[in-house]
């Protein structure tokens, strides 16, 4: 390995800045904030403009990146060496990729990441995937996606940590850590991109790329705290968002741009626009052509275009005239230098691939993948303690869409992943079940072939769910239903009179009603990565208790939707109002916010509140005792809630403002604390300022966001 490098301190990196900044002509300026990609020209173009040094960034989805995908030509390596050695002032480019949930090492998509409640995870995760991603010389990626979505309809949910600001903002946070370390410059850490800013996974109907509808209220209390807390983390980069809110495209937003993120957060890093957006603003119809587009976006806060060309083609020429103040010009070219420098890309602009054959894919890294897809599993029903399964159990089939699949465990948006690499959830089983156990395989396409053998054995693992382009990017779905076909499947073999297990894949909370009061044990399994697999058949087994949480609200129909835990209060509730219900509109959620079972049962007790008031500065801690009562070891997600009894104006019916994942043997007590502040508590009040209001808070400590021990405080 090379030699560590230590990463220049902050006032030596702006003195760099300032020197490179005087030697560099208006062009070599508007190219560092110029990202291209393969469909912007052709490969010989793009090297010509890079030894011109005019490009600042590449996107590299879609483009070889070197070992990680060793079929083709290594790319980067190839192209960084013109941009060292052959433009004037050597400056390297930056390359970015879209690492959503690993490289070559997949783990859970975001959203069964986020079922798994747990910021180590979060953190180790991102970690192998930073050290995975840095090795093939790319030292930048566009993750997190801490976009709350609170509709299922919208594809790109898969990609996002659920409906809950505090859950999303706490993986957030350790997500970046885990990207960029405490403080970036690592060789084994890469600058981390936190997006959609803002709003994005608001869009209307859960159509993907419409506009959302966002008071400023809702922006600062639920949109906003996600991205405070990865600034907060040290986030190298932020992306804007394709909508617009309340009619000015988050592109073209000041308030979002400069008074949000630089003024009030005091972010220093650099603003990537998402693919194309600054030529969009011409389609969002308040630029008249690309130059004017250009000029709003860099005014607004943008720093770098990804791939529209409008800064490219046009900044020089807006500077020239006088429409762009030179300073906008050389804040963003400021902004940008400045997280080159500190990732270290002066340092190490080349891909290292010997030390990426030593680490892609290794043991270790498929270690952590393993332990957070089962993490993320989340037992849903558990009827008469069907599961786990015994490993002596004689024939057992396991059947079903996705009973053999490779690839599609994997999920929407893996750059480098390879179905080669998975565990299916059949040769899963087999690795686990005693030697004497008949499995039953195959049939997946055949429903007769299924029928029959499901019927010969003693229990049978259906796998259903979404194939991973049914999520994702513009994967958005008008019904929550499982896709054509499968209800049938399962009530079919259901029928067969032998006990089922379902297990779901998805990248959304799909709509399982019918199979929640008919068949006895159902786990949802999100899309689960390279270790997928061993994972399910680990907990269906018994080899791991499952712990994971719903990490968003499942409904019983679409029509529900959006339905989320942490709505305001209405007069919905009240009896007078009920009668002219119909039954599932009035009916709450099929599993709740924050749900999930265990082979083992924990009893809650003991709550204490001290001090009981809150004062000033003081805190409070709210503590429980959590027993396992049952008969396994197993893991426990305890979650504090609270609401606001009486304020300016309507508040939600609870919060999240706690979590913690306690391993605890069988018959073991602990007592799990939280500590809650005066700031936990603020909100935009009545008159838009951001703070606490005094009176009564009512605090849950319990399994999810519908039951648990209650009491109280005063904040004084
Ligand atoms: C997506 C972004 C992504 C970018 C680059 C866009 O279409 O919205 O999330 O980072 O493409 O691949």
């Amino acid at each position: 390995m090379k030699k560590r490098m230590p990463a220049a301190s902050d006032s030596a990196i702006e003195q760099k800045i300032n020197e490179l900044l005087g030697k560099m002509t208006p062009e070599e300026k508007a190219g560092q904030l110029h990202q291209t990609h393969k469909s912007c020209c052709s490969y010989e173009d793009m090297m010509a403009m890079v030894r011109k040094g005019r490009v600042g960034s590449i996107l590299l989805w879609g483009m070889p990146t070197g070992r990680v995908d060793d079929e083709r030509e290594n790319a980067v390596n190839e192209i960084q060496r013109i941009a060292v050695e052959e433009s004037r002032l050597g400056i390297p480019i930056l390359f970015g990729l879209d690492v959503i949930h690993g490289l070559r090492t997949v783990f859970p998509i975001p959203l069964g990441l986020a079922a798994g409640w747990s910021r180590d995870a979060a953190l180790a995760t991102a970690s192998i995937a930073a050290a995975e991603t840095a090795s093939a010389g790319i030292r930048w990626t566009f993750t997190p996606m801490v976009d709350i979505s609170r509709d299922p309809r919208w594809g790109r949910i898969a990609e996002s940590f659920g409906e809950d600001p505090y859950l999303c903002s706490e993986l957030a946070f350790a997500a970046v850590r885990g990207y960029q370390g405490e403080k970036l410059g690592a060789p084994d850490k890469i600058a981390a991109c936190v997006k959609h800013f803002a709003g994005y996974g608001a869009a209307v109907g859960g159509r993907d790329h419409t506009n959302s509808n966002i008071s400023e209220r809702a922006l600062r209390d639920i949109y906003l705290p996600n991205f405070r807390a990865a600034v907060k983390a040290g986030v190298a980069t932020v992306m804007t968002a394709f909508n617009d809110i309340d009619g000015i495209p988050c592109t073209a937003s000041k308030y979002l741009l400069k008074d949000v993120l630089r003024e009030e957060w005091g972010f220093d890093g650099f603003v990537v626009t998402d693919f194309q957006c600054i030529d969009y603003l011409r389609l969002q119809g308040i630029a008249a052509d690309k130059a004017e587009a250009a000029e709003m976006a860099i005014k607004s806060g943008v720093d770098m275009d990804m791939v529209s060309g409008c800064f490219s083609d046009h900044l020089v020429q807006l500077v020239v005239k006088g429409i762009v103040p030179v300073e906008e010009l050389d804040r963003a070219v400021r902004n940008v230098l400045r997280i080159k420098f500190r990732v270290g890309l002066f340092e190490r602009p080349y891909a290292d691939f010997n030390l990426a054959d030593k680490i892609i894919l290794c043991e270790n890294h498929k270690k952590v993948a393993l332990e957070a897809a089962e993490k993320s599993l989340v037992l849903l029903r558990n009827e008469n303690h069907l599961l786990p399964l015994s490993p002596d159990i004689k024939r057992i089939a396991v059947m079903g869409p996705l009973s053999e699949s490779r690839s599609e465990l994997l999920g929407c948006w893996n750059p480098a992943g390879r179905g080669e690499d998975v565990i299916t959830v059949a040769e899963g089983v087999k690795s686990v079940v005693s030697p004497e156990t008949t499995v039953f395989t195959g049939g997946g396409g055949f429903e007769d072939t299924l029928l029959t053998t499901s019927s010969k054995a003693d229990a049978v693992i259906l796998v259903v769910g979404e194939h991973p382009l049914r999520s994702g990017e513009g994967r958005d779905i008008t019904s929550l239903t499982l896709p054509a076909g499968q209800e049938e499947l399962i009530r079919r073999v259901h029928n067969c009179g032998i006990p089922v297990v379902l297990v779901v894949m998805a990248g959304r909370q799909l709509d399982l009603s019918w199979a929640a009061e008919h068949i006895p044990a159902i786990v949802y399994a999100w899309h689960p990565g390279t270790m997928g697999g061993q994972a399910i058949a680990n907990v269906l087994f018994g080899k791991v208790n499952p712990s994971g949480k719903t990490p968003v609200t499942f409904p019983r129909a679409t029509g529900q939707i959006p339905l989320y835990y942490n709505c305001k209060r209405n007069v919905f509730g009240h009896p007078s109002n009920m009668q002219n219900y119909l039954e599932i509109a009035r009916q709450g959620p099929l599993f709740p916010f924050g749900f999930g079972l265990s082979y083992t049962s924990f009893d809650y007790s003991n709550l204490s509140i001290s001090p009981d008031t809150m004062t000033g500065n003081s805190g409070i801690v709210i503590a429980a005792d959590i027993t396992n009562a049952g008969e396994a070891d197993g893991e426990e997600v305890v979650q504090l809630y609270v609401k606001d009894c009486i304020a300016s104006v309507n508040r939600p019916v609870k919060e999240l403002k706690g979590f913690d994942r306690v391993y605890l043997k069988r018959g073991e007590t602990k007592t799990v604390k939280f500590k809650l502040n005066e700031a936990d508590l603020a909100f935009t009040r009545s008159d838009m300022s951001w703070g606490s209001e005094p009176g009564e808070f009512i605090i849950w400590v319990g399994p999810d966001s519908e039951r648990g021990l209650q009491g109280s405080f005063v904040l004084k």
